[in-house]
């Protein structure tokens, strides 16, 4: 009798992509041809038959994915999500729903399969994004209460692409739904949809864009910690996924670090995007900007990797913020505080103070609950964020300002 696979416990599959906490997001497609964002379809109105046009010319020469896994591996992250379709509707894969595809028109490859391949190579997990939503449906814009014959075969087809992204390339490690609004899961039948995603995929996790909870929540374009799993995702510019070659707001290395130790040590995420040119190369202020990033997780990414939150009641802002993992605190310090630098709140005796990019020890002193390092040079070592791990005695544990004795004498 053949096994049916069983799902995987949620916590369990969640365990390599907590412990991994950065993952490359990658939006490409016919809209990269355009330069104005993955949006310039719909901004600009334009004519179905008029983009469409844009698959005789999207043959992107320079694609080469394992040069994106490069990047993203040296710049620290640990998975990948490429957009297989987006809201225009043209596929990267070779689908047999449709001929609006990169295998069937100028490129001529199955553009998916070979970015399966090279996460896999490369070590990285694999990660899909798929949009619900296709702008050139009309049944998508009707609805299923207005056009409910349309909208059933709309979402047929939505689940056959599905299904095929989930059968065809082996194992995913992440679904990434987008696009379901305004519709509800249950007219995109979300229930049944991920029920066959994980009867192929036990493994798999799914974000909760199909109008279901599913697996972890999708902060955009900013940080709010959840009370289950989260990524926050962001853009590398100030508003455009797709690549916008008029954006001039490109964050720094320092910005991109800075915001990645801030989901860490809010518990969460950071899905940091790119948006590759047409022809498949990253634009060269992104490659340079993941450089940045991967220089300093190249010295502190033991500060990322399996961190989380640290326990409460940890005074931390005139310098920055925290990462834990077990008996191991990592001050991260934005603000540089000069030779000595005071970590209010912690009750804990510490066994060691050390700079972790070059293992200097640093001297600690306890004065109740202030644990005062000493030691420090006088101007920041790593303007980016430099880390001073702690390694505490027992299981870490806080004071709130109300509950400090500080204040008594
Ligand atoms: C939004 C946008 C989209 C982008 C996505 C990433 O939903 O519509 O362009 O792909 O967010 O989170």
């Amino acid at each position: 009798m053949a096994a049916r696979k069983a799902v995987v416990d949620p916590e369990k599959r969640l365990q390599w992509w907590r412990e991994a906490r950065f993952g490359m997001f990658i939006h490409w497609g016919l809209y990269s041809l355009l330069e104005r964002g993955e949006w310039i379809m719909y901004c600009e109105r334009i004519p179905k038959s008029e983009y469409a046009a844009l698959a005789g010319r999207f043959n992107p020469r320079k694609y080469n994915p394992d040069e994106w896994v490069a990047a993203a591996h040296h710049a620290g992250m640990k998975y990948m999500v490429l957009t297989s379709r987006h809201h225009d509707g043209f596929c990267l894969w070779d689908t047999a729903t449709t001929d609006y595809s990169a295998p069937k028109t100028a490129a001529g490859r199955d553009l998916v399969a070979e970015y399966i391949d090279a996460c896999r190579r490369g070590g990285l997990k694999v990660g899909l994004y798929y949009s619900l939503l296709d702008w050139r449906w009309p049944a998508y814009w009707l609805g299923p209460e207005k056009a409910p014959e349309a909208w059933a075969e709309f979402v047929d087809y939505v689940h056959e692409q599905v299904e095929e992204l989930v059968t065809r390339y082996g194992e995913i490690d992440i679904l990434w739904y987008d696009g379901g609004w305004p519709w509800n899961a249950e007219q995109w039948r979300s229930q049944e949809l991920n029920a066959m995603v994980r009867k192929h995929q036990p493994h798999i996790l799914i974000n909760n864009r199909s109008g279901l909870p599913e697996d972890f929540g999708t902060p955009e374009q900013h940080i709010a910690a959840e009370q289950r799993p989260w990524e926050a995702c962001m853009t590398m510019d100030e508003l455009w996924w797709g690549w916008h070659s008029g954006d001039p707001n490109v964050k720094t290395s320092m910005t991109l670090v800075r915001t990645l130790v801030q989901c860490v040590a809010q518990g969460g995420n950071l899905l940091l995007n790119v948006g590759p040119k047409a022809d498949g190369s990253l634009p060269a202020v992104q490659a340079s900007r993941l450089k940045g990033v991967g220089e300093w997780m190249a010295r502190n990414a033991e500060s990322i990797y399996g961190c989380s939150s640290p326990c409460g009641g940890l005074e931390v802002r005139h310098f920055g913020w925290v990462t834990a993992r077990k008996k191991t605190l990592y001050l991260h310090v934005f603000y540089w505080c000069g030779e000595e630098l005071v970590l209010s709140g912690l009750v804990n005796k510490v066994k060691s103070a050390t700079l972790l990019a070059t293992g200097q020890e640093l001297k600690v002193a306890k004065d109740r609950d202030r644990t005062i390092i000493s030691g420090l040079p006088r101007t920041a070592p790593d303007k980016i964020d430099t880390v001073i791990k702690l390694e505490v005695v027992g299981e870490p544990e806080g004071l709130g300002p109300y509950d400090s004795t500080f204040w008594q004498d």
